[in-house]
């Protein structure tokens, strides 16, 4: 097993897990691409504006194909989702979500190379975000406090938001490794920006 959870391998799955993956990343697609909607709503910078514009069709995009595997559709809404106002938390939001959907990708790329795009996708996403954030955190701005503040509260949710999200009988027996993995990795990135302290 692993020794350490600043390198781990990645966690192989067995196929029976491969339906249940595919169903959670429909879910996730849903509400990456719903909150990608909300954020454009919103008072964003112009590059950001710009990037979202495409990053909105690489969601419905990953959706499109997730809803053609699983045969079925993702449960439609009826109001976008509500996303904080302020860009420093919204930032950190779509950060937080884009982790965790590289996360989940990285896993199904082991299992279904077919969908390597994706991971591909998720990398740009989480790369752009990524360099956002480290703009804001730079200096002492009430920007980079309300930022910091955000992924606090981000990060104390998580392992409740894992849980739910890990939530399927297929994946029970892996659940608490990839937890575990998962925070790990998550943890290790958000110190890395700046956003949590080590
Ligand atoms: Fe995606
Ligand atoms: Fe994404």
């Amino acid at each position: 097993m692993s020794r350490s959870h600043h390198r781990a391998e990645p966690l192989y799955l067995p196929p029976e897990c491969e339906a249940a993956l595919l169903e959670r990343f429909l879910k996730a697609e849903a509400m990456a691409l719903w909150a990608v909607r909300s954020a454009q709503l919103q008072d964003v910078p112009p590059n950001v504006h710009t990037f979202l514009r495409k990053h909105e069709e690489d969601e419905r995009d990953h959706l499109a194909q997730f809803e053609a595997m699983v045969g079925h559709q993702s449960h439609e809404r009826e109001r976008l989702p509500s996303v904080p106002r302020q860009w420093p938390a919204l930032a950190v939001q779509l950060y937080g979500y884009e982790l965790l959907g590289l996360e989940f990708a990285k896993l199904l790329a082991i299992m279904r190379p077919d969908l390597a795009a994706i991971l591909e996708d998720e990398e740009t996403h989480v790369g752009f975000f990524e360099r956002e954030i480290r703009q804001i955190v730079v200096g002492e701005t009430a920007a980079a406090d309300q930022a910091r503040v955000s992924a606090r509260a981000w990060w104390r949710k998580l392992p409740r938001t894992l849980d739910r999200y890990l939530e399927a009988e297929a994946l029970d027996p892996f659940r608490p490794e990839l937890a575990r993995r998962l925070l790990a990795t998550i943890e290790q990135r958000l110190t890395g920006t700046g956003l949590l302290k080590k």
